[in-house]
């Protein structure tokens, strides 16, 4: 007898074979019908109990949540709904379940409700969905990056370094909070610590990826993030995971061109490859926006809108264009951002970058050549002065998705950036090195994984793409 996954039985072609199965029930009716699943694919399979021969015992331990094992005969199903179903001849109960006690139940739950029970909710349709999703998606990430010629790199989780130049790190330290030792001076005197110095979890691998790049030539990481910032929105997390490929010899527009053959590659990936659970986010993706007012529906259905992506080109707009576009802009003049835009120079809100992709351009939009006060320190400087090659991909109902960059290549320039900035040489010699021995040309840029997650599943909140987020006042599991 084959023991065969939920997925594997409902493809089967031939019938009437003898199998073993085990999975979770998730509803039992009339005493007859389990909808069991086990998670290897949205589809519940029906086994059909012989209950004048089931024992009254048995029966009553079939509750939703139960782990069982099922032996019995694949056979075309009576009913609808399905085309197979398993005429069960034994099971077995592997692990009972309360039903006066167990959360998840046969009916529609919150979000909210779910995220307390984050231990569970991956047995819900629209959890297992997402989270095979948020897999296959992985795995395209590396395809695609391992079909291209670059080499996967690991960056470190503890540095010394602030990438981002924005102090918001969580420290790493294995000192008592209260019995650090001390400098003469009353400072804590990290020299003792564990690594002898002030370390951090890392805000961004792209740093070590440079030096990498200078290296290998092309190369990504794909780790988790970490940042401190205290922002309670739907689209930060403390925890994420960051894409970050790093090219050598390839300029701004060559990185635009790999960040939006990169997007679209793997939107292709998963419309191919997840259409059960891709069809089954769509039809939830509708419903929700039914619930919303009129104007804030979204035009297209999920799948389309990844469809209309993947095959669409991203229009590509200067920072100072995108600021004369915002200034005569309807919600502008009425004054209904928050954020009011006058000048040039000011930093685009959220607000503002839905506006530009969901309104104006009505497609992804890839804004460059940002004011250089507003950006990281390492970015290349523009001929201007006062812009840098910087880039940020902009998506519908996500914002931002990517931020990435042509480096400063520049010793000189680089060097009087950091000073400007009040960044120690000291702290970063090794990166200065870069550009004294065989420095370059080289570009690269961050990609948001939970933001794509979301992009792709239609959740509306960044804690339901990742198993167990963390948030600001939220650590649990
Ligand atoms: O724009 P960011 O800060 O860029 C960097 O870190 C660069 N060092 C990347 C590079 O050039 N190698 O972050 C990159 C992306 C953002 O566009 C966003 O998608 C995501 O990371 N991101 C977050 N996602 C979830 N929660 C947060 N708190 C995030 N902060 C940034
Ligand atoms: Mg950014």
């Amino acid at each position: 007898m084959m023991t065969k996954d939920v997925a594997e039985l409902l493809k089967a072609e031939i019938l009437l074979q003898e199998v073993h199965l085990q999975g979770w029930v998730r509803t039992f009716r009339s005493n007859r019908f389990i909808a069991l699943n086990d998670g290897s694919t949205i589809k519940n399979i029906q086994c059909v109990i012989d209950f004048e021969n089931t024992s009254e015992e048995t029966l009553k331990r079939i509750t939703t949540g139960a782990a069982v094992s099922v032996k019995g005969t694949l056979v075309e199903s009576q009913g609808r709904g399905q085309s197979v179903e398993i005429q069960v001849k034994e099971i077995e109960i592997l692990g009972d379940s309360n039903p006066d006690e167990y959360p998840i139940q046969p009916k529609k739950h919150s979000f909210e409700f779910l995220r307390e029970n984050a231990h569970l909710r991956v047995r819900t349709n629209t959890f297992s969905a997402v989270m095979r999703l948020r897999s296959k998606l992985s795995f395209a990430v590396h395809k695609y990056f391992q079909e291209n010629g670059f080499y996967y790199m690991n960056a470190p989780i503890i540095t010394g370094s602030d990438a981002e130049g924005a102090g918001e790190m969580f420290r790493v330290s294995t000192f008592e909070p209260n019995k650090a030792p001390k400098t003469e001076e009353g400072e804590v005197d990290f020299s003792k610590d564990f690594f002898g110095k002030e370390t951090n979890l890392t805000v961004s691998g792209q740093l070590e990826a440079e030096t990498y790049a200078m290296g290998l030539s092309k190369v990504y990481t794909f780790g988790p993030t970490f940042r401190a910032e205290n922002s309670n929105t739907t689209r930060h997390l403390a925890e994420f995971w960051m894409i970050e490929p790093e090219v050598a010899f390839i300029d701004l527009d060559g990185n635009m061109d790999l960040a939006e053959d990169f997007i679209k590659s793997v939107l292709s990936y998963v419309l191919e490859n997840c259409q059960d659970d891709l069809e089954f986010l769509d039809q939830r993706f509708a419903q929700e926006e039914k619930s919303k007012p009129q104007q804030q529906r979204s035009e297209l259905g999920l799948i389309e809108k990844l469809r209309f992506v993947a095959d669409n080109n991203f229009k590509r707009v200067s920072y100072t264009e995108a600021i004369e576009i915002l200034r005569n802009s309807k919600p502008n003049k009425k004054k209904k951002f928050q954020f009011p835009i006058n000048e040039w120079g000011a930093d685009l809100q959220s607000e503002h970058e839905r506006y530009l992709v969901e309104k104006h351009f009505k497609c992804p939009v890839i804004l460059f050549d940002y004011p250089a006060n507003i950006k990281a320190f390492y970015m290349r400087l523009n001929e201007d002065g006062k812009t840098v090659r910087a880039m940020d991909v902009l998506f519908p109902g996500i914002g931002e998705i990517v931020g990435g960059s042509q480096r400063e290549e520049r010793y000189e320039v680089l060097v009087e950036k950091m000073k400007a900035l009040g960044i120690e040489e000291e702290e970063l010699w090794w990166y200065l090195d870069l550009r004294k021995f065989g420095t370059a040309v080289h570009s690269g840029f961050g990609l948001g994984f939970e933001r794509l997650v979301q992009f792709v599943t239609g959740m509306g909140n960044i804690r339901d793409v990742i198993p167990y987020p963390r948030t600001p006042q939220n650590a649990e599991f």
